[in-house]
């Protein structure tokens, strides 16, 4: 897609991946809507967009929440007129044993991670239809191709958007809209400041955000993982199951002494 120009969309764009690459395609020379709840943080990126001769809009939306949900398509919509590319980016980390973790929490989590993104993509699929093109990029997780213990719910609800998103490109082929899943693997963020990983063994979060948008620029769905090699992981797991899950236990055990 030509980003000159283009409305672009994104959740979460508040810190982390949202923000870099909000900044990457505001360079590009598109429109960019960055939408969180933390409104404070939003005006801050959209003003310094702004200053570097961007046009940017600032939406307080919680994905969690229909009703802001629907208002953020409205005043995009109201704005632009179109969206050309919506990233459901928003999420939350949600790491340790199933036993210790608060149902309120879990269910935030699933509300956030999952239903966000499947109702914020709802709610702008009307307009992609009606113009006939778009793009829909959903970025996951690596966790979302793997089941990792310590991870179960957050897992869970990346596979489901794996799953989501690529049943909802093959739903979408002929309409001119594609959908894509960015995995990304560890990177230090705000909400996921990564205080047991080794440096050497984290993505730069810039590296994530440049792959957010290559994937519109060059057309590139359903999926795809950042940095590439974590997809032989998936491999080695469908193709040996017995030695994958053996090698998940040893790890496992290692990391409870
Ligand atoms: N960092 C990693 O290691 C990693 C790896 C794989 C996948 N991911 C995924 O990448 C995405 C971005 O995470 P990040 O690493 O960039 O973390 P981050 O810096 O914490 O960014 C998360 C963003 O989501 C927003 N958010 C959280 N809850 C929200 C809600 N209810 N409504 C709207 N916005 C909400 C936050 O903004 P507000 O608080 O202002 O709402 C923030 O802008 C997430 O989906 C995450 O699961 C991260």
């Amino acid at each position: 897609m030509e980003l000159r120009d283009a409305v672009v969309v994104i959740t979460g764009a508040s810190s982390g991946f949202g923000e870099l690459a909000a900044v990457r395609f505001a360079r590009a020379g598109a429109r960019v809507t960055v939408a969180a709840r933390r409104e404070d943080r939003l005006l801050e990126l959209a003003e310094r967009l702004e200053r570097a001769g961007s046009t940017v809009l600032a939406v307080r939306c919680d994905v969690t929440e229909r009703s802001d949900i629907d208002s953020l398509r409205d005043r995009v919509l109201d704005a632009f007129g179109r969206c050309d590319v919506l990233v459901n980016n928003a999420g939350i980390a949600g790491a340790g044993p199933v036993e210790h973790q608060d149902p309120g929490f879990l269910e935030r989590l699933i509300r956030t991670n999952l239903l966000g993104v499947v109702l914020t993509t709802k709610a702008f699929l009307p307009t992609m239809l009606e113009a006939g093109r778009g793009h829909v990029v959903n970025v996951a997780s690596i966790a979302g191709r793997l089941a990792t213990p310590g991870l179960a719910v957050y897992g869970a609800t990346k596979h489901a958007v794996v799953a989501f998103s690529e049943a909802l490109n093959y739903e979408l082929a002929s309409s001119g809209i594609l959908v894509t899943t960015v995995n990304p693997w560890l990177s230090k963020t705000e909400g996921f400041p990564q205080h047991q990983t080794p440096r050497w063994l984290l993505v730069d979060a810039d590296r994530v955000a440049r792959v957010i948008v290559d994937v519109v620029r060059k057309d590139i769905a359903p999926e795809i993982s950042v940095p590439r090699w974590p997809s032989a992981l998936q491999a080695f797991r469908v193709l040996t199951p017995p030695l994958y899950r053996w090698g998940v236990g040893v790890a496992v055990r290692r990391f409870r002494r």
